[in-house]
């Protein structure tokens, strides 16, 4: 089976290359180049178990895309290793996560076959393109991320010294939106399936690729699309602890998040404890009912309906009753993902082979990009 996978993987390898030979060289030659479809990318930091906000919010729209994908259309999904050490980690838990991730992501569904899946850190022309991108971008606008901003926040926060000020964070943090548009444009792709708090670096992007196109390429032609962020309806999964925040990887109180490996008693003790309100019945209002609001939020994406349907449904429910419906449905919803990664985390020679494939595929494809960014920039 496994030569199988291999020989699909060699033959998509080299349709990419002959597709971006075509597209390129017709552009390169004044045509307007036929676009074959849509180029689909998008990243995870290998920063611990994705929980439900990531999956919610990009990982099932990661693997809808795929599924739903025409013949013509490119899938490409990099784990963020340069993007995680941005923020301190330990070597054996960074490594550890970043095969963990990969297994997570053929577990919820990423077929390799189809999609290119690797690792970012395997791919030189991200760091490339990220250094051009850095020469032409205002540092103004990197200050302004808001992003950039929360990190300044914590840092005063976590020190007494009210001095603190930016020149005590890392470089690497004020550019990750840079590289963040590396990522994306080093494949020139169009579209980029991502949560809510992404959608200011997404503008960066499409800002950096008008800015490329418009100083380095002659006759100012669109040689990088700008790429469009592709939200998903539950684009911010909030807190089970602090509805008024995002459930984040970062919080230090793990009842706050449900975790793609958490175990079914895990779930229940995690809902059960969420912070809700003490309004009889269940109605959607996000301003007034946040907590109940994520819940229906959660519901909704497991169950296909949308929030305001499903608080109708289950108007005259208790909040307990209410709470034991999501858990059901969040419990379905792992099962099957949490069995796989289990399977998949013990077959580290297949996951390196897929890795492998992987990066080999993404090379390909963006090595032609930046023979052709040296080429305008002048470096050749
Ligand atoms: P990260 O874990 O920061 O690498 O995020 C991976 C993806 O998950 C990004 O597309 C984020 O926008 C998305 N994401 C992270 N947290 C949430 C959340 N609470 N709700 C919805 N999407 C999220
Ligand atoms: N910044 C994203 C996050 O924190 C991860 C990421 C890095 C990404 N490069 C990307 C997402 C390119 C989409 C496209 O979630």
């Amino acid at each position: 089976m496994f030569l199988a996978t291999k020989r699909v993987v060699q033959c998509n390898a080299l349709c990419v290359r002959q597709l971006t030979r075509r597209y390129l060289s017709a552009e390169a030659a004044g045509n307007e180049a036929p676009r074959r479809g849509k180029i689909v990318f998008s990243g995870i930091q290998p920063t611990g178990v994705p929980h439900l906000g990531n999956y919610l919010g990009a990982l099932s729209n990661w693997v809808k895309l795929q599924n739903e994908a025409s013949a013509e259309d490119q899938l490409i999904f990099s784990i963020v290793g340069w993007h995680a050490i941005t923020l301190p980690q330990k070597a054996k838990e960074l490594s550890a996560s970043r095969w963990d991730m990969l297994a997570t992501l053929l577990a919820i569904g990423i077929d390799p076959k189809r999609s290119i899946v690797f690792h970012q850190d395997d791919n030189r022309c991200h760091t490339e393109l990220a250094w051009i991108f850095n020469c032409i971008t205002p540092v103004g606008k990197l200050r302004r991320m808001t992003t950039w901003k929360a990190r300044l926040a914590d840092s005063r926060n976590a020190n007494s010294a009210s001095e603190i000020d930016e020149s005590m964070l890392n470089a690497g943090l004020l550019t990750y939106p840079v590289l963040q548009a590396a990522d994306i444009l080093a494949y020139r792709a169009t579209h980029v399936p991502v949560g809510e708090d992404q959608v200011q670096h997404l503008e960066l992007s499409r800002e950096l690729a008008h800015l490329f196109n418009r100083t380095f390429v002659p006759g100012k032609k669109r040689f990088f699309p700008p790429p469009i962020a592709d939200i998903t309806p539950s684009k911010r999964v909030l807190s089970l602890r602090d509805p008024t925040s995002k459930m984040s990887k970062s919080s230090p109180d793990i009842q706050s998040r449900i975790l793609l490996t958490d175990s079914p008693s895990q779930i229940t003790s995690k809902l059960r404890s969420a912070v809700t309100d003490s309004t009889i019945g269940i109605t959607y209002d996000p301003i007034n009912r946040p907590g109940i609001a994520n819940l229906l939020t959660i519901l909704g994406a497991c169950l296909g309906k949308t929030p305001s349907e499903l608080a109708e449904e289950y108007a005259n429910k208790s909040n307990a009753e209410f709470k034991s419906l999501v858990t059901d449905a969040v419990q379905d919803l792992f099962r099957g993902p949490r069995t796989e990664f289990e399977r998949l985390r013990n077959e580290r020679a297949y996951l390196e082979e897929v890795a492998k494939d992987g990066a080999e595929r993404a090379r390909v494809h963006s090595e032609e990009t930046l023979r052709q960014v040296r080429q305008f920039v002048g470096l050749y």
